[in-house]
């Protein structure tokens, strides 16, 4: 269908596992065992309604924002996801030319189909970008690639926590992994297991090993800040803070790690209230994210009226590039940036940060 006819990220999504290879749907739109991690990741954003205040002209409004005090034009950012190449043959450039043009950040993953050099050398001037890591069991591999990224201007890196192991996506594990079919260059694990899907073939290098203990040695390699991506509990929100990282992400992987893991969202009220109460948070130098199911800017508005800095997109920019290409991830944006002027007129926030707790009702949040 026309570009045009595209009116939000569900479109983007059902038009996706039409021109999609079977592979590469399954690869990507799987989550693990009976994905009701999947599904509740978005039913969390429909337990919580807001409080829109009235009268406040709202004639002008703007959406911008800074994460990890980059400049960002909305408060969202593009999550890494894996293995572009399987549904766009220009894989990941397709983020990140649309990113470039609508100032949007992109997070770059360590099992990317492009390597990090094409896509650094692809970028605009200025363009800010954060790494993805998933850490080596052979420390001196992450340890030059970590390097590298930062020489090269990368603004921030997101370690990734919650796949010590890969979670099992059945249908994804029901596709045969055929040699270099995603091209994932960077790190490929040197026991590749074929028979166990896409997921499963590329990730044998993650050190399972991985503990908070190895948090300095992340310190003592690169000054960019440093996030924890994965966070699902206040315990870890606070040993987070404690270990004097810059920054979480509370996520369960998109539904593709621990099914019936909590959503980002449910798990973002029990982590605020938990570190206020240790007097460790609101800290401008301590900033949650918040991603999974995040599919309208009214989602994005929800978590950040609860304490998220931003959230992180994944599957609608990856579903935007394979459709359509780099114009598919800037229709995306356009898509959000629109959502957002109008719920924020109908919010009654003229900026980011008037979008107050006040605004929604959060109550049947579990952990509210
Ligand atoms: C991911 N995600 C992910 N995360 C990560 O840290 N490293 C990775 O390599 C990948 N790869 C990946 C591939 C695919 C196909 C998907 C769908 C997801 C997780 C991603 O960064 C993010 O946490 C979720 O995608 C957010 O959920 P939504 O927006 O997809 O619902």
């Amino acid at each position: 269908p026309p570009l045009d006819t595209v009116l939000n990220m569900h479109d983007f999504e059902t038009i996706a596992r039409t021109v999609l290879p079977e592979k590469a749907w399954a690869y990507y739109s799987s989550a693990s065992d009976d994905e009701i991690t999947l599904r509740e990741n978005r039913m969390a954003y429909q337990r919580v309604w807001f409080r829109p205040r009235i009268l406040r002209d709202v004639s002008s409004v703007d959406w911008s924002t800074t994460i990890l005090g980059q400049k960002s034009s909305l408060p969202l950012y593009i999550s890494a996801t894996a293995l572009g190449k399987l549904g766009h043959p220009d894989g990941e450039l397709c983020l990140t030319k649309a990113a470039a043009n609508h100032g949007v950040i992109q997070m770059i993953a360590t099992l990317a189909s492009c390597a990090i050099d094409d896509i650094l050398d692809a970028a605009a001037p200025g363009q800010t970008f954060f790494l993805q890591l998933y850490v080596n069991r052979d420390r001196e591999i992450t340890r030059k690639y970590v390097q590298h990224a930062e020489a090269r201007g990368v603004k921030g890196l997101f370690i990734t926590v919650d796949a010590p192991q890969l979670g099992r996506r059945e249908k994804d594990m029901r596709m045969k992994f055929v040699g270099d079919d995603a091209g994932a260059e960077v790190q490929k694990g040197q026991d590749v297991k074929k028979d166990q899907g896409v997921a499963r073939a590329i990730s044998s290098f993650i050190d399972p090993s991985l503990a908070w203990k190895d948090i300095p040695w992340f310190k003592s390699i690169t000054k960019m800040p440093i996030i924890i991506k994965g966070i699902a509990t206040a315990e870890d929100a606070i040993l987070a803070y404690e270990a004097g990282v810059q920054g979480i992400v509370l996520s369960n992987h998109g539904g593709r790690q621990l099914d019936t893991a909590r959503s980002g969202l449910e798990v973002l009220v029990e982590v605020t209230a938990a570190l206020r109460r240790r007097g460790y948070w609101p800290d401008p130098r301590f900033e949650i994210y918040v991603d999974g199911g995040v599919r309208r800017a009214s989602d994005v508005l929800k978590a950040i009226a609860l304490g998220a800095k931003a959230v992180g997109v994944g599957r609608p920019f990856l579903y935007a590039f394979c459709a359509y290409g780099q114009e598919g991830v800037e229709r995306a944006i356009q898509l959000f940036r629109d959502e957002f002027e109008m719920n924020m007129r109908l919010l009654g926030a003229r900026t980011i940060d008037e979008v107050v707790p006040d605004m929604v009702d959060a109550g049947s949040l579990a952990a509210h």
